[in-house]
């Protein structure tokens, strides 16, 4: 079978969905590969790179697409593309099915299988193909950067002939996959690091990594199904809110990577609270695109509000293609690795733990109950 790998389209985006060590284990598993030239090069690899891996280079899309049976892509194609796609198509990307409902409707009309990277299970089998956490470690670690390059001041101590200066002090708010690696990297360039998260359970997470855990009064916890958070009670949420007013007032940075799934953003920082910073501080809210964690961001914007300044950035794994890639090229691969077979013929059992849940289109219906349901609504 003939996989094609497209270029990317969205404004902004540098990542590629296969990097040539991924064409080579594709190859190694019987089937074919030919790239869109070009695809690699926002990530630093060139097309010649792609060919000595065994890769065929097609001119354009459609060329990558003529008797393609499996698409990968990091993005949803464009329609152009999607519609250029045979019946019987695997293609496998995200797909925000949950929000892009004429794309799900696309896909089912044209018979086109649409796996969609970001349905993937986070369950411990399918941790080397979870799309959402190795990019959402990229967009951690490139939050802390961000943020340390807006501030006044630096981050780390020094003790200098012309003085010591203090270090730079960093709030993280959710400790899951961003989290943990915002105060890693916060960590690693020397600021003093605080941190809060609904899961009791990542406290020592927390403390490991060398930062201090914000303790309330009474307990704030909402610990869900599955290992993650649920909603706080009011009572719990102004508990919460409580406490991080407390901490904010002296905080540089604050890093929000507060979620939870399916719903919108918690609000954790209001305008009052931002008010009570120092000017000049930074706040990067990297669940804009849920709503947000602070009252005042905007999504793909920044803004300067009492003196603070505050990011709600967006797509920032595409601020680093080349590992972005690579991990991403990585759980695809292994995915691709659940359904084809040792001869490279293709099996879709949909009772398989993951290709089930993450397949959102099969055979013209749609197959995943959430997605089925986001349509009707
Ligand atoms: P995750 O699910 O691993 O972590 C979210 C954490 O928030 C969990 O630990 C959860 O317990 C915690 N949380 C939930 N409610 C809370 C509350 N009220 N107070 C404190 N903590 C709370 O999610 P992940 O993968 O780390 O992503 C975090 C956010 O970053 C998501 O909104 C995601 O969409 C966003 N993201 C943004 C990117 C960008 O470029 N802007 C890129 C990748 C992820």
């Amino acid at each position: 079978m003939k996989v094609a790998v497209l270029k990317e389209t969205r404004a902004g985006e540098r990542r590629v969905a296969l990097v040539p060590q991924g064409v080579k284990a594709l190859l190694k598993a019987g089937l074919e590969v030919t790239i869109q030239t070009g695809a690699g090069l926002a990530s630093s690899v060139s097309d010649t790179e792609y060919k000595e891996a065994g890769a065929t280079i097609a001119a354009s899309a459609p060329e990558a697409l003529r008797d393609a049976g499996m698409v990968l892509a990091v993005n949803a194609p464009p329609p152009t593309d999607v519609a250029a796609m045979s019946e019987g198509t695997i293609l496998v990307s995200f797909l925000s099915p949950l929000t892009n409902p004429d794309l799900v409707r696309a896909l089912a009309a044209s018979k086109i299988t649409g796996i969609a990277m970001e349905m993937i299970p986070r369950i411990t089998r399918a941790q080397s193909m979870d799309a959402l956490s190795s990019q959402a470690t990229v967009a951690g670690y490139k939050a802390v950067l961000i943020a340390a390059d807006h501030l006044p001041k630096f981050l780390p101590m020094f003790t200098t002939a012309a003085g010591t200066i203090r270090p730079a002090k960093a709030l993280i708010l959710g400790a899951g996959v961003a989290g943990l690696q915002a105060i890693a990297t916060a960590r690693r360039l020397g600021a003093v690091v605080l941190a809060f998260d609904v899961r009791p359970a990542v406290k020592e997470q927390v403390e490991s990594l060398g930062a201090s855990f914000l303790e309330a009064d009474e307990e704030v916890a909402a610990e869900g199904e599955g290992g993650y958070a649920k909603e706080l009670s009011e009572d719990q949420h102004k508990k919460e809110l409580d406490l991080i007013a407390g901490a904010i007032v002296d905080c540089d940075i604050v890093i929000t990577t507060a979620q939870i799934p399916g719903r919108d953003a918690p609000l954790l920082i209001t305008e009052d609270m931002v008010r009570s910073m120092r000017p000049g501080s930074v706040i990067i809210d990297l669940a804009s695109e849920s709503g947000g964690n602070c009252a005042l961001t905007q999504s793909g914007e920044t803004v300067v509000e009492h003196g603070v300044h505050i990011l709600g950035p967006v797509n920032l794994p595409a601020g680093i293609p080349v590992h972005a890639s690579q991990m991403y090229s990585k759980n695809i691969v292994t995915l691709v690795g659940e359904f084809v077979g040792e001869e490279g013929q293709v099996e879709l059992d949909m009772e398989n733990d993951v290709v089930g849940p993450s397949t959102v289109t099969h055979e013209g219906q749609v197959t995943n109950e959430r997605v089925r349901n986001a349509l009707s609504t």
